[in-house]
């Protein structure tokens, strides 16, 4: 099967992810497209020899359907099974989403349906949650909604900052992400509970 992966950033957990694809994995890197010609994730990408490809979202300020109307270009021409968001920060509209609909994933940092949208660390803080953790869902046409695929939890402690908290987070979602997408590229619908 596959896998193509969208970014806007450093892309760390694309980078899990195409390091998770090898072997007798079911799935294979066929592309690393970013609304961000300089994120640095497409060097990562490239050294690994993963097809990559830019789509600058500003010269389309404002109009999202031709933004997407370009990104679907290099995404044909890979002709993934699957799209992965990962680090992706752009809004996709409903006629996108339902193009790939059951087909694309993304990874989230907090425990959906808690925080969706932006600075989920510091609004777990400033809530004085004693859990926190990131959600893996299909994409639907309701910014981080969509049947949930897997979740992993960490503690909040006492000395956190939204920094420190984002590590702790971060790490879980570089094991959770690979775990999901394999279960994701056999059929595996079953939410996935991470210890
Ligand atoms: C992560 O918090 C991820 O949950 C969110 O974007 C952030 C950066 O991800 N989607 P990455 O390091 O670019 O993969």
């Amino acid at each position: 099967r596959r896998v193509a992966i969208l970014i806007s950033g450093g892309g760390s957990n694309m980078l899990a992810l195409l390091d998770s694809m090898r072997g007798d994995h079911p799935a294979r890197p066929c592309l690393v497209l970013s609304n961000e010609p300089d994120a640095a994730g497409l060097v990562h990408a490239s050294q690994r020899g993963v097809p990559i490809a830019a789509v600058d979202h500003r010269p389309f300020a404002g109009d999202r359907a031709a933004f997407e109307a370009a990104l679907m270009r290099p995404l044909e021409a890979a002709n993934p099974d699957i799209i992965c968001l990962a680090g992706f920060m752009r809004v996709l509209t409903p006629g996108f989403v339902t193009h790939w609909q059951g087909r694309m994933l993304n990874i989230h940092p907090s425990l959906l349906p808690k925080y969706r949208g932006l600075h989920t660390h510091t609004r777990a803080l400033a809530a004085g949650d004693s859990e926190h953790g990131c959600t893996v869902h299909q994409v639907t046409g309701a910014l981080d909604d969509g049947p949930i695929l897997g979740q992993a939890r960490v503690p909040v402690l006492e000395q956190d900052t939204a920094q420190t908290l984002t590590a702790r987070v971060l790490e879980q979602e570089h094991r959770l992400y690979p775990a999901v997408l394999k279960r994701f590229v056999q059929g595996n619908r079953a939410p996935l509970y991470l210890k």
